[in-house]
């Protein structure tokens, strides 16, 4: 039985696919801080899956406490979620998201090499695609980006791009995600933001709630279907399972591999706030406002490298996501506690 280091395992992403990568036969081990996330996760993967994930809470930025994890288990791959990932966030307390996000990671790719584990999947992000000439987006368009969050991923990107060029054994997948958002269909696990959302399913949520008295829509002077902006929203267990076979291919192949894991279909606004209004039974009162500073018109996938490589495509439509949301924030008024 294969083992994988799931990092930031106690996440959103990251637990969802902990679940999957256990019904599908490996053993898990997760490693977390806990910055952002409830260790109580690990017992609703138990529940879901009958099997609780090992777990050590370390932070990426701790050589020795990474040493010790690969010294106490025979890790086959890493899969790494481990990260800041909030994006307005990042352009108040850049050099935080560059120490963590970073840092934090070259010290994990490090402690990797040094245990002789060189199969890494790493959680990328469609941002570092900046705003595309055109979509669908392939994963050969040029890349850039406008925040530093994204400059991470980028720069992540880089480095495992140049340390698989050092030494041919390393095995890197890079998938990039686009818009994650609903939740598990237990209930169980789901997304928890802090504070206020930042991300547009989230902050539709607690205004179905009544949490929130109206939502703020960023602008509808974009051209697009009616002025708002178009993104590709994937089902988080899509995208887990997309993990799982990143890791299959991953650990068949060696070199560097980037994966768009998205749907390929782009939905406005104000679609997926009366998607939301439909899943949940309430009014989504909405304002319109001026736009967001960074925010891009329109941005969806190129789906056909994913299906190629990795034989995956995204199963769940929008209507499905909400209705899975919308159970989750049910079950968990407060998120999880
Ligand atoms: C989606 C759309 C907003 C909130 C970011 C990161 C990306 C990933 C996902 C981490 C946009 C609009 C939003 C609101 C709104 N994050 N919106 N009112 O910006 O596409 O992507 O989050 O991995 O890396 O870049 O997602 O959900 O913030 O916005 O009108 O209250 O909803 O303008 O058009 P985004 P989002």
């Amino acid at each position: 039985m294969k083992t994988i280091l799931v990092t930031g395992g106690t996440g959103y992403i990251g637990s969802h696919t902990c679940v999957e990568l256990i019904n599908a036969g490996y053993d898990v081990v997760v490693l977390d801080n806990l910055y952002n996330s409830k260790k109580v996760v690990l017992d609703r993967i138990e529940t879901i899956t009958g099997k609780k994930p090992k777990f050590y809470e370390v932070d990426i930025l701790d050589r020795a406490g990474l040493d010790k994890v690969f010294k106490e288990n025979k890790i086959d791959a890493v899969i790494h979620f481990a990260g800041y990932k909030a994006v307005g966030e990042s352009c108040v307390i850049p050099l935080t998201y560059y120490k963590n996000n970073i840092s934090g990671s070259v010290n994990l790719y490090e402690a990797m090499k040094d245990a002789g584990v060189m199969t890494v999947v790493f959680s990328s992000s469609a941002t570092v695609y900046g705003d595309p000439a055109s979509v669908p987006i392939k994963e050969d368009f040029p890349l850039s980006t406008t925040n530093p969050y994204g400059t991470t991923k980028l720069y992540n990107e880089r480095i495992l791009e140049d340390v698989s060029t050092s030494d041919e054994e390393w095995s890197v997948m890079l998938l990039r995600y686009f818009n994650p958002i609903g939740a598990h269909k237990t209930g169980l696990l789901g997304e928890t933001p802090n504070g206020i959302p930042n991300n547009l399913v989230p902050y539709v949520a607690q205004v179905a709630t009544g949490q929130r008295e109206y939502l703020r829509v960023w602008g509808n002077d974009y051209n697009t279907v009616d002025g708002t902006g178009v993104r590709d929203y994937i089902h988080v267990v899509d995208l887990a399972l997309g993990h799982i076979k990143a890791v299959e291919y991953a650990l068949e192949h060696k070199g560097v591999e980037k994966v768009n894991l998205g749907t390929g279909i782009g939905y406005s606004v104000l679609q997926v706030k009366d998607a939301f209004a439909k899943a949940s039974g309430k009014e989504i009162p909405y304002q319109i406002m001026e736009r967001r500073p960074g925010d891009i018109a329109t941005c969806y996938a190129d789906t056909e490298k994913a299906k190629e490589v990795l034989g995956w495509t995204a199963q769940y439509g929008i209507d499905e996501m909400c209705q899975d949301g919308w159970n989750f924030t049910l079950k968990n008024p407060n998120g999880i506690e």
